[in-house]
C-alpha cells in the first residue's frame, strides 16, 4: 500500500511511522508513506495556502488552488482508491473502516488546518471524510497518523503473529479480554487459574466470555450494532 499525505506541517508526520509496527511495515516493503508539504503548491512566493473566509468570521480557510494543484499532480503519479480528508465532521473512524481501507492500494490523505479546506475541494476531489473522534484537534496531522497506523497494522504480513489483529478489540464488535503475564501472584492478586490450565478450549471460552462481559460493561453500544 502507498499513502500520500498533504500537510502544511510535515514535521509532525515524520516520526510516527519510524517506530515499531509502522517501521516494520515499511521495512518489509508492505507500506510506503510519503508526506508532502502543501506549500510547494502555494499561490505565491510567500507560500500562501490559506485566505480569509467569505462572509466574514474568525479563522482562515485553506484555498482551492494549492490543494487542487497538489491533488491533480499527485493523481497523475498514482490512481488513488480514496482521497481522504481528515475532519471532525467526517464519519467516525472505527475498525470496520480501517479494515476496509487496508484492502486498498493507494490512498491520499489531506490534513486540514485553521477553519478547514474550501468546500469545493471537498465536493470535487475528496471521496471520504474521516473523523477520529468527537473532539477538535489543531489540525488533521495527528488524525492522519492515527488513521495510517490503524490501517498499516492490518496489511497482510505486517504483524508477526498473523492472528493477532483478529483478536484485537473491535474485530467482532467485542472488546479484547484481559491479559496477564508473569508473575503469577502480583501483590496477592493472582492470574486466573484457567489461563494456566493448558486447556486451550477452556481458555478460548473464558476469553470469549470475558470479552462479552467487558463489552456489556463498558461499550454496550457495540453489542447493539
Ligand atoms: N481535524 C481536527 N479535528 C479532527 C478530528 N477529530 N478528526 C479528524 N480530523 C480532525
Amino acid at each position: 500500500m502507498h499513502i500520500d499525505i498533504l500537510t502544511v506541517l510535515p514535521d509532525l508526520l515524520t516520526s510516527p511511522f519510524e517506530h515499531s509496527i509502522m517501521k516494520r511495515a515499511q521495512d518489509k516493503g508492505l507500506l510506503t508513506v510519503k508526506v508532502h508539504q502543501l506549500r510547494q503548491w502555494a499561490v505565491n512566493e510567500y507560500g500562501q495556502i490559506d485566505d480569509y473566509q467569505y462572509g466574514g468570521g474568525a479563522g482562515m480557510v485553506m484555498m482551492c488552488e494549492p490543494l487542487a494543484n497538489a491533488i491533480e499532480q499527485l493523481s497523475k503519479e498514482r490512481a488513488y482508491d480514496e482521497i481522504i480528508y481528515l475532519t471532525p465532521d467526517g464519519e467516525r473512524l472505527n475498525q470496520k473502516t480501517a479494515n476496509s481501507l487496508s484492502l486498498k492500494n493507494n490512498l491520499l490523505m489531506i490534513c486540514g488546518h485553521y477553519k478547514g479546506i474550501d468546500e469545493r475541494i471537498r465536493q470535487q476531489y475528496v471521496t471520504k471524510e474521516i473523523s477520529i473522534g468527537d473532539y477538535v484537534l489543531s489540525g488533521g496531522e495527528l488524525a492522519a497518523a492515527v488513521l495510517v497506523d490503524s490501517i498499516g497494522r492490518l496489511l497482510p504480513g505486517v504483524l508477526g503473529d498473523e492472528t493477532s489483529a483478529l483478536t484485537d478489540s473491535f474485530q467482532d464488535n467485542l472488546l479484547a479480554p484481559p491479559v496477564y503475564t508473569r508473575p503469577v501472584d502480583f501483590r496477592g492478586i493472582k492470574v486466573p487459574d484457567v489461563l494456566m490450565s493448558g486447556d486451550h478450549k477452556k481458555i478460548d471460552t473464558w476469553r470469549y466470555e470475558q470479552s462479552v462481559q467487558r463489552t456489556k460493561d463498558r461499550r454496550p453500544d457495540l453489542l447493539e450494532e
